[in-house]
């Protein structure tokens, strides 16, 4: 695999690790990435603020790299699917690249298809990540909401020292309380998830199109 990284701070470094990206594959703000410097490349994994990220969609897109961008806080244009599509492009863009996420989305969409068991129930979400993160609430637990199909739920976000990632939901009955919770251990939890993604485009036969963690996952 040949693969370019943009942004190598705390969660792009892991890749560079497990990859082992030499200086020609790195691009941050001091090196921006350029048409030039990513053509000897077949995929960009992309780690920095969803902005920047949102910056340099036209460029991407006028590339053929696979893309694979964990960026978040920010809503991606609503016709990047189809400019995928139209020029024949293989993106996928996350907001969590665990492979568990899929495991809970699954049961969050099992809620939301079974409102009646929720009648009576009060919903809380609590995500802690650390203090530098500039979303919030993070966009896994956008995600988490969407799934449920709720709007009925608390949502707390917490910033604490190096938090690398925890999302916890409590469903509270007068009768039982069901908690789902997910924390991240290690950063290179999200470094692998990417690296998977950016072998599953490389894959022959690989439709154009914008994907998710869950088509990935599914080997779809
Ligand atoms: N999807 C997931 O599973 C997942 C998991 C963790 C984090 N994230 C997301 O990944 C992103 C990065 O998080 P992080 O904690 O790694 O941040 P970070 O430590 O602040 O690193 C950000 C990196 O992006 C680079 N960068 C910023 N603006 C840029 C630009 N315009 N052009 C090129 N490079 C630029 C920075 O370069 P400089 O050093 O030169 O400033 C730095 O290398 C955030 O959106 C975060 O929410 C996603």
């Amino acid at each position: 695999m040949k693969a370019a990284l943009i942004g190598y701070g705390k969660t792009g470094s892991e890749v560079q690790k497990a990859l082992g990206l030499d200086e020609h594959a790195l691009f941050n703000t001091s090196r921006p990435p350029t048409l030039d410097a990513l053509s000897a490349f077949d995929v960009v994994v992309v780690f920095v603020p969803g902005e920047a990220f949102l910056e340099m969609i036209p460029m991407l897109l006028s590339t053929d790299l696979r893309v694979v961008s964990g960026a978040t806080g920010v809503e991606l244009p609503d016709d990047l699917e189809d400019e995928c599509v139209k020029r024949g492009r293989a993106w996928v863009v996350a907001q969590n690249f665990s492979p568990a996420m899929h495991m809970i989305q699954e049961a969050l969409q099992w809620i939301g298809a079974h409102p009646d068991w929720l009648a009576d129930a009060t919903m809380s979400l609590k995500e802690v990540h650390h203090k530098e993160k500039r979303d919030a609430p993070s966009g896994t637990a956008k995600r988490w909401i969407e799934w449920m199909d709720t709007r009925d739920i608390s949502v707390t976000s917490q910033r604490e020292g190096d938090a690398l990632g925890l999302h916890e939901l409590s469903i509270e009955t007068p009768l039982e309380r069901v908690t789902i919770r997910h924390e991240a251990l290690d950063r290179a939890l999200f470094a692998q998830g990417a690296i998977q993604a950016a072998e599953w485009l490389l894959q022959s036969g690989r439709e154009p199109g914008l994907y998710s963690m869950k088509d990935v996952v599914e080997g779809s």
